[in-house]
């Protein structure tokens, strides 16, 4: 744990899109350092939440608070600070593909630098030496020079987070990382954000799709159903009851079975055997 350890408060926070309430009142407190899945069904405003966390949209009501600063107020400076703390990671990876991986990489620290030493300066020794580190960490410093574009999903999932990690950060929100992976990648990719979770103390919030993904790698989950928690707690306490508060009854009216939210290798590969074989986690080696 890091010696500042913080807490991220979400206080009343509700965002409007004109008359749609895309996240109603919510409170949570999340002290540093836990690994947080949020699950619901699509239009749940998971996505959303995230997005207010990190200020790429602004609460329409409520405020958030890290470390006692007020968030959802910064401007300027302190908020690329804030944006810099609390590292974003996307489904669609957001690489720049033709760019190489370690060049990808040393963008994480663009918000380090002044403008100006990022408009003339080439990155310096000990920012490359950092970047390999990172991804070295994630096993993949062998593609350090191929454009980004040329890797599997998996592998560029992990140069995200690589990316993330040259930021620093004290907070990483993961908006559906594994969500257009394969399952042997997804492992890979959420076994790399719990490591960081548990070795470096960082706080993880993700978004998931997945309740088997969220209960084996979430040491608490906030269940979401139409902008509103509807769960809070460990995954043991998601039980039946539990699930159907947070997915509901399909149009049929017929309970969500929690195999149609699993992404468990066993499972996938039924609904993989109709549109042919699961790409090797590592194309190429
Ligand atoms: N920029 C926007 N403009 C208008 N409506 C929006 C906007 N962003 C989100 N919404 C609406 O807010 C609601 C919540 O969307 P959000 O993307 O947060 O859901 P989600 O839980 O992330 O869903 P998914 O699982 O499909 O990613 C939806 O009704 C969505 O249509
Ligand atoms: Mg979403």
């Amino acid at each position: 744990m890091p010696a500042n350890s913080a807490t991220l408060e979400i206080r009343g926070v509700t965002r409007r899109f004109g008359k749609n309430t895309a996240v109603s009142d919510i409170n949570i407190a999340i002290p540093q350092g836990q690994m947080v899945g949020i699950i619901g069904r699509s239009g749940a405003g998971k996505s959303t939440l995230l997005r207010m966390i990190n200020r790429l949209i602004d609460p329409s009501q409520g405020s958030i608070f890290f470390d006692g600063a007020e968030v959802s107020k910064l401007s300027g400076s302190p908020l690329r600070r804030w944006q810099r703390d609390c590292a974003m990671i996307f489904q669609q990876f957001n690489l720049v593909p033709r760019l190489d991986v370690l060049t990808n990489v040393l963008l994480g620290k663009l918000n380090h630098r002044s403008t100006i030493t990022n408009l003339f300066g080439m990155f310096s020794r000990a920012e490359c030496a950092e970047a390999v580190a990172a991804l070295e960490r994630l096993d993949i410093a062998r593609t350090a020079l191929q454009p980004a574009g040329t890797l599997s999903g998996g592998q560029q999932q992990r140069v995200a987070i690589a990316r993330a990690m040259m930021q620093q950060p004290r907070v990483i929100l993961a908006d559906e990382p594994i969500a257009s992976l394969d399952p042997l990648n997804a492992k890979v990719v959420m076994d790399s954000l719990q490591d960081i979770n548990l070795r470096e103390g960082i706080t993880v919030v993700t978004n998931l799709h997945t309740l088997d993904t969220a209960r084996t790698y979430c040491n608490r989950i906030i269940g979401m159903a139409a902008g509103k928690v509807v769960f809070d707690g460990p995954p043991e306490e998601l039980n039946r009851e539990a699930v159907r508060l947070v997915y509901g009854a399909d149009s049929n009216g017929q309970e969500i079975s929690e195999a149609i939210t699993s992404t468990s290798v066993a499972f996938s590969r039924k609904i993989a055997a109709s549109a042919g074989p699961l790409e090797p986690a590592f194309p190429g080696y």
